[in-house]
Protein backbone atom coordinates (compact mmCIF):
# COMPACT_ATOMS: atom_id res chain seq x y z
CA UNK A 1 0.00 0.00 0.00
CA UNK A 2 1.22 3.47 -1.30
CA UNK A 3 2.18 5.77 1.83
CA UNK A 4 0.74 8.60 2.48
CA UNK A 5 3.02 12.15 2.05
CA UNK A 6 1.92 14.08 5.35
CA UNK A 7 3.79 17.68 5.99
CA UNK A 8 6.31 16.27 8.34
CA UNK A 9 7.86 14.66 5.05
CA UNK A 10 8.02 17.53 3.04
CA UNK A 11 10.48 20.73 3.42
CA UNK A 12 8.77 23.44 5.13
CA UNK A 13 9.37 27.30 3.99
CA UNK A 14 8.10 30.41 5.97
CA UNK A 15 7.23 33.95 3.62
CA UNK A 16 6.29 36.99 5.83
CA UNK A 17 4.02 39.50 4.12
CA UNK A 18 3.35 36.30 1.13
CA UNK A 19 -0.32 37.94 0.30
CA UNK A 20 1.46 40.47 -2.30
CA UNK A 21 4.73 41.50 -4.54
CA UNK A 22 7.93 39.52 -3.96
CA UNK A 23 6.59 37.34 -1.44
CA UNK A 24 3.97 36.34 -3.38
CA UNK A 25 6.06 35.42 -6.36
CA UNK A 26 8.83 33.65 -3.96
CA UNK A 27 5.83 31.53 -2.43
CA UNK A 28 4.42 30.48 -5.29
CA UNK A 29 8.06 29.50 -6.57
CA UNK A 30 8.99 27.33 -3.09
CA UNK A 31 5.82 25.42 -3.78
CA UNK A 32 6.74 24.58 -7.21
CA UNK A 33 9.72 23.28 -5.57
CA UNK A 34 8.33 20.71 -3.74
CA UNK A 35 7.66 23.08 0.02
CA UNK A 36 5.18 23.41 2.46
CA UNK A 37 4.44 26.99 2.32
CA UNK A 38 3.24 28.92 5.22
CA UNK A 39 2.03 32.43 4.64
CA UNK A 40 2.78 34.96 7.41
CA UNK A 41 0.24 37.29 7.09
CA UNK A 42 -1.22 40.24 8.92
CA UNK A 43 -4.34 40.69 6.76
CA UNK A 44 -6.25 37.24 6.90
CA UNK A 45 -8.66 37.92 4.39
CA UNK A 46 -6.46 39.45 1.97
CA UNK A 47 -4.01 36.36 2.60
CA UNK A 48 -6.82 33.89 1.79
CA UNK A 49 -8.13 35.30 -1.29
CA UNK A 50 -3.73 35.57 -2.36
CA UNK A 51 -4.01 31.74 -1.49
CA UNK A 52 -7.38 30.91 -3.62
CA UNK A 53 -5.01 32.48 -6.61
CA UNK A 54 -1.67 30.61 -5.50
CA UNK A 55 -4.27 27.21 -5.72
CA UNK A 56 -5.88 27.91 -8.39
CA UNK A 57 -2.50 28.16 -10.37
CA UNK A 58 -0.66 25.42 -7.95
CA UNK A 59 -3.70 23.19 -6.97
CA UNK A 60 -1.57 20.03 -6.10
CA UNK A 61 0.37 22.10 -3.80
CA UNK A 62 0.92 22.55 0.10
CA UNK A 63 -0.34 25.80 1.23
CA UNK A 64 -1.57 27.37 4.95
CA UNK A 65 -2.09 31.09 5.91
CA UNK A 66 -0.99 31.85 9.07
CA UNK A 67 -1.68 35.08 11.45
CA UNK A 68 1.27 37.71 12.45
CA UNK A 69 2.17 41.23 12.74
CA UNK A 70 5.42 41.79 12.63
CA UNK A 71 4.95 45.38 14.38
CA UNK A 72 3.47 43.35 17.49
CA UNK A 73 5.78 41.36 19.58
CA UNK A 74 2.86 39.41 21.37
CA UNK A 75 1.15 38.62 17.48
CA UNK A 76 5.15 37.04 16.60
CA UNK A 77 5.67 35.07 19.63
CA UNK A 78 1.72 33.75 19.24
CA UNK A 79 2.26 32.88 15.48
CA UNK A 80 6.17 30.98 17.03
CA UNK A 81 4.08 29.24 19.39
CA UNK A 82 1.34 27.87 16.72
CA UNK A 83 4.02 27.03 14.58
CA UNK A 84 5.71 24.86 16.68
CA UNK A 85 2.52 23.44 17.78
CA UNK A 86 1.90 22.55 13.72
CA UNK A 87 5.20 21.94 12.71
CA UNK A 88 8.46 19.94 13.78
CA UNK A 89 10.90 21.19 11.27
CA UNK A 90 11.62 24.74 9.16
CA UNK A 91 13.97 24.90 6.35
CA UNK A 92 14.11 28.11 5.37
CA UNK A 93 12.63 31.23 6.74
CA UNK A 94 11.64 34.21 4.24
CA UNK A 95 12.04 37.46 6.11
CA UNK A 96 10.51 39.13 3.17
CA UNK A 97 7.50 41.57 4.96
CA UNK A 98 8.04 44.90 4.89
CA UNK A 99 6.76 48.93 5.17
CA UNK A 100 7.49 52.24 3.90
CA UNK A 101 6.29 55.30 5.24
CA UNK A 102 6.27 58.77 4.17
CA UNK A 103 5.21 60.31 7.53
CA UNK A 104 6.41 59.16 11.62
CA UNK A 105 4.50 56.27 12.83
CA UNK A 106 5.03 53.98 15.95
CA UNK A 107 4.22 50.64 17.22
CA UNK A 108 2.41 50.30 20.69
CA UNK A 109 5.85 50.06 22.14
CA UNK A 110 6.65 53.66 20.81
CA UNK A 111 9.23 52.25 18.56
CA UNK A 112 9.46 53.51 15.07
CA UNK A 113 7.14 51.30 12.63
CA UNK A 114 9.87 50.94 9.87
CA UNK A 115 12.60 49.37 12.43
CA UNK A 116 9.73 47.09 14.07
CA UNK A 117 8.21 45.86 11.83
CA UNK A 118 11.06 45.53 9.35
CA UNK A 119 13.87 44.71 11.38
CA UNK A 120 13.29 44.32 14.86
CA UNK A 121 9.89 41.57 13.85
CA UNK A 122 12.25 39.53 11.73
CA UNK A 123 14.91 39.39 14.63
CA UNK A 124 12.03 38.16 17.43
CA UNK A 125 10.55 36.10 14.55
CA UNK A 126 13.95 34.24 13.66
CA UNK A 127 15.29 33.86 17.59
CA UNK A 128 12.06 31.99 18.06
CA UNK A 129 12.26 29.59 15.20
CA UNK A 130 16.37 28.99 14.47
CA UNK A 131 15.80 25.56 16.35
CA UNK A 132 13.32 24.18 14.20
CA UNK A 133 15.59 24.25 11.38
CA UNK A 134 17.98 21.26 10.71
CA UNK A 135 21.49 21.99 10.71
CA UNK A 136 22.43 21.99 6.73
CA UNK A 137 23.91 23.82 3.98
CA UNK A 138 20.14 23.83 2.84
CA UNK A 139 18.14 25.51 5.97
CA UNK A 140 18.30 29.23 5.22
CA UNK A 141 17.01 32.34 6.99
CA UNK A 142 16.70 34.62 4.05
CA UNK A 143 16.69 38.67 4.89
CA UNK A 144 15.19 41.43 2.45
CA UNK A 145 17.15 44.53 2.63
CA UNK A 146 17.10 47.32 -0.32
CA UNK A 147 19.45 49.77 -1.95
CA UNK A 148 17.89 52.05 0.52
CA UNK A 149 20.39 50.51 2.68
CA UNK A 150 23.54 53.22 1.25
CA UNK A 151 21.48 55.80 2.73
CA UNK A 152 21.69 55.67 6.53
CA UNK A 153 23.47 54.19 9.59
CA UNK A 154 22.04 53.07 12.14
CA UNK A 155 21.00 56.01 14.94
CA UNK A 156 22.12 54.42 17.92
CA UNK A 157 21.30 57.76 19.95
CA UNK A 158 18.10 58.41 17.79
CA UNK A 159 16.65 54.48 17.15
CA UNK A 160 13.33 56.28 15.99
CA UNK A 161 15.01 59.01 13.58
CA UNK A 162 13.26 61.66 15.63
CA UNK A 163 15.77 63.99 14.43
CA UNK A 164 16.15 63.22 11.31
CA UNK A 165 15.62 65.81 8.48
CA UNK A 166 14.93 63.01 5.02
CA UNK A 167 12.04 61.42 5.18
CA UNK A 168 13.11 58.28 4.33
CA UNK A 169 15.93 57.47 6.50
CA UNK A 170 13.28 55.38 8.88
CA UNK A 171 13.04 53.12 6.12
CA UNK A 172 16.84 53.31 4.77
CA UNK A 173 18.00 52.76 8.21
CA UNK A 174 15.56 49.54 8.64
CA UNK A 175 16.59 47.89 6.03
CA UNK A 176 20.37 48.74 6.88
CA UNK A 177 19.74 46.80 9.89
CA UNK A 178 18.35 43.89 7.94
CA UNK A 179 21.14 43.55 6.34
CA UNK A 180 23.38 43.90 9.09
CA UNK A 181 21.51 41.16 11.16
CA UNK A 182 22.19 38.61 8.16
CA UNK A 183 25.54 38.96 8.65
CA UNK A 184 25.80 39.13 12.67
CA UNK A 185 23.38 35.93 12.63
CA UNK A 186 25.96 34.05 10.12
CA UNK A 187 28.53 34.84 12.71
CA UNK A 188 26.91 33.78 15.10
CA UNK A 189 25.50 30.82 13.33
CA UNK A 190 29.19 29.86 12.59
CA UNK A 191 30.76 30.49 16.05
CA UNK A 192 28.21 27.96 16.98
CA UNK A 193 29.38 25.13 14.95
CA UNK A 194 26.24 25.43 12.68
CA UNK A 195 26.00 24.57 9.36
CA UNK A 196 22.78 26.26 8.84
CA UNK A 197 22.97 29.98 6.41
CA UNK A 198 22.14 33.35 6.82
CA UNK A 199 21.89 35.54 3.62
CA UNK A 200 20.59 38.92 2.58
CA UNK A 201 18.77 40.03 -1.20
CA UNK A 202 17.43 42.97 -2.22
CA UNK A 203 14.57 43.23 -4.88
CA UNK A 204 16.02 45.96 -7.12
CA UNK A 205 12.81 48.45 -7.37
CA UNK A 206 9.77 46.70 -8.53
CA UNK A 207 5.96 48.19 -8.60
CA UNK A 208 4.49 46.97 -6.00
CA UNK A 209 1.99 47.77 -2.77
CA UNK A 210 5.45 49.17 -0.81
CA UNK A 211 4.43 52.23 -2.08
CA UNK A 212 0.90 53.08 -1.52
CA UNK A 213 1.48 55.19 1.53
CA UNK A 214 2.97 57.46 -1.41
CA UNK A 215 1.13 60.32 -2.73
CA UNK A 216 -0.79 59.02 -5.33
CA UNK A 217 0.13 62.34 -7.58
CA UNK A 218 3.41 61.30 -7.13
CA UNK A 219 3.13 57.79 -8.03
CA UNK A 220 1.05 58.24 -11.08
CA UNK A 221 3.50 60.45 -12.83
CA UNK A 222 5.88 57.82 -11.83
CA UNK A 223 4.49 54.98 -13.59
CA UNK A 224 4.58 56.54 -16.33
CA UNK A 225 7.86 57.79 -16.33
CA UNK A 226 10.88 56.19 -14.18
CA UNK A 227 8.73 52.83 -13.40
CA UNK A 228 8.63 51.33 -16.72
CA UNK A 229 12.62 52.49 -17.97
CA UNK A 230 13.98 51.80 -14.57
CA UNK A 231 12.25 48.57 -12.65
CA UNK A 232 11.24 45.58 -13.27
CA UNK A 233 8.57 43.31 -12.70
CA UNK A 234 7.95 41.74 -9.06
CA UNK A 235 8.43 38.55 -10.81
CA UNK A 236 12.34 39.39 -12.05
CA UNK A 237 12.60 40.94 -8.53
CA UNK A 238 11.47 38.06 -6.85
CA UNK A 239 14.73 35.98 -8.27
CA UNK A 240 17.21 37.64 -6.25
CA UNK A 241 15.39 36.21 -3.10
CA UNK A 242 14.92 32.67 -4.49
CA UNK A 243 18.52 32.68 -5.62
CA UNK A 244 19.48 33.45 -1.94
CA UNK A 245 16.67 30.86 -0.28
CA UNK A 246 17.79 27.87 -2.91
CA UNK A 247 20.65 27.95 -4.94
CA UNK A 248 23.33 24.85 -3.63
CA UNK A 249 26.19 27.53 -4.20
CA UNK A 250 25.41 30.23 -1.82
CA UNK A 251 27.45 30.81 1.27
CA UNK A 252 26.73 32.56 4.49
CA UNK A 253 26.81 35.99 4.33
CA UNK A 254 26.42 36.99 0.66
CA UNK A 255 23.87 39.65 -0.62
CA UNK A 256 21.94 38.68 -3.91
CA UNK A 257 20.25 41.45 -5.96
CA UNK A 258 19.75 42.67 -9.51
CA UNK A 259 22.85 43.06 -11.77
CA UNK A 260 21.61 45.03 -14.52
CA UNK A 261 21.44 48.86 -14.80
CA UNK A 262 22.02 50.92 -11.41
CA UNK A 263 20.86 47.48 -9.61
CA UNK A 264 17.68 48.19 -9.91
CA UNK A 265 16.83 45.47 -12.02
CA UNK A 266 18.24 42.54 -14.30
CA UNK A 267 19.54 39.01 -13.63
CA UNK A 268 20.41 38.11 -10.13
CA UNK A 269 23.97 38.49 -8.53
CA UNK A 270 25.92 39.61 -5.59
CA UNK A 271 25.25 42.87 -4.67
CA UNK A 272 26.93 46.29 -4.08
CA UNK A 273 26.90 47.31 -0.56
CA UNK A 274 28.10 50.10 1.63
CA UNK A 275 31.50 49.64 3.79
CA UNK A 276 29.36 50.88 7.33
CA UNK A 277 27.03 47.88 6.15
CA UNK A 278 30.09 45.39 6.81
CA UNK A 279 30.99 47.20 10.55
CA UNK A 280 31.38 44.54 12.91
CA UNK A 281 31.38 46.90 15.83
CA UNK A 282 28.03 47.98 14.66
CA UNK A 283 26.54 44.64 14.10
CA UNK A 284 27.25 43.69 17.45
CA UNK A 285 26.04 46.71 18.79
CA UNK A 286 22.50 45.89 16.67
CA UNK A 287 22.42 42.97 18.41
CA UNK A 288 22.44 43.45 21.96
CA UNK A 289 20.32 46.90 21.39
CA UNK A 290 17.63 44.85 19.37
CA UNK A 291 18.11 42.15 21.99
CA UNK A 292 17.23 44.75 24.52
CA UNK A 293 14.47 46.08 22.05
CA UNK A 294 12.24 42.70 21.83
CA UNK A 295 13.17 42.17 25.99
CA UNK A 296 14.98 39.05 25.35
CA UNK A 297 18.01 37.07 24.31
CA UNK A 298 18.65 35.29 20.73
CA UNK A 299 19.87 32.40 21.90
CA UNK A 300 21.28 29.95 18.91
N1 LIG B 1 9.28 47.04 -4.08
C1 LIG B 1 10.54 47.47 -4.10
O1 LIG B 1 10.97 48.17 -5.03
C2 LIG B 1 11.47 47.07 -2.99
C3 LIG B 1 12.78 47.56 -3.02
C4 LIG B 1 13.66 47.19 -2.02
C5 LIG B 1 13.25 46.35 -1.01
N2 LIG B 1 11.96 45.89 -1.00
C6 LIG B 1 11.58 45.01 0.12
O2 LIG B 1 10.88 43.88 -0.39
C7 LIG B 1 10.02 43.36 0.63
C8 LIG B 1 8.65 43.07 0.04
O3 LIG B 1 8.06 44.28 -0.36
P1 LIG B 1 7.09 44.39 -1.64
O4 LIG B 1 7.74 45.32 -2.56
O5 LIG B 1 6.70 43.05 -2.11
O6 LIG B 1 5.87 45.18 -0.99
P2 LIG B 1 4.36 44.73 -0.70
O7 LIG B 1 3.71 44.23 -1.93
O8 LIG B 1 3.75 45.90 0.01
O9 LIG B 1 4.53 43.54 0.31
C9 LIG B 1 4.84 43.76 1.65
C10 LIG B 1 4.21 42.66 2.47
O10 LIG B 1 4.55 42.90 3.84
C11 LIG B 1 3.37 42.75 4.61
N3 LIG B 1 3.42 43.46 5.86
C12 LIG B 1 3.55 44.80 6.04
N4 LIG B 1 3.50 45.08 7.35
C13 LIG B 1 3.32 43.91 8.01
C14 LIG B 1 3.18 43.56 9.38
N5 LIG B 1 3.20 44.47 10.34
N6 LIG B 1 3.02 42.27 9.69
C15 LIG B 1 2.99 41.31 8.71
N7 LIG B 1 3.10 41.59 7.41
C16 LIG B 1 3.26 42.87 7.07
C17 LIG B 1 2.27 43.26 3.73
O11 LIG B 1 1.05 42.77 4.23
P3 LIG B 1 -0.34 43.61 4.24
O12 LIG B 1 -1.06 43.13 3.03
O13 LIG B 1 -0.99 43.20 5.52
O14 LIG B 1 0.02 45.06 4.19
C18 LIG B 1 2.68 42.64 2.39
O15 LIG B 1 2.25 41.32 2.31
C19 LIG B 1 10.01 44.41 1.74
O16 LIG B 1 10.85 43.97 2.79
C20 LIG B 1 10.60 45.64 1.09
O17 LIG B 1 11.26 46.48 2.01
C21 LIG B 1 11.07 46.22 -1.96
Amino acid sequence: MAQQTTINDMKVAIVTGANSGIGYEVTKSLLSEGFHVVMACRNLEKSNDSKEQILAEFPTSSLEVMAIDLSDFESIKAFAQEFKAKHQHLNILVNNAGVLFNKPKKNKNNIEMQFATNHLGHFLLTSLLIDLMPDSKSSRVVSLSSLAHKKAEIFFDDINCETQAKWDTPYAQSKLACLIFADELQRKLESAGKKIISVSAHPGGTDSGLFDHMPKLLMTIMRYTFVPIFLHTTESAAKPILKAALDSSVKGSEYYGPTGLFEMKGPPGIASRTQYSQREDVAARLWALSEEMIGSEFKI
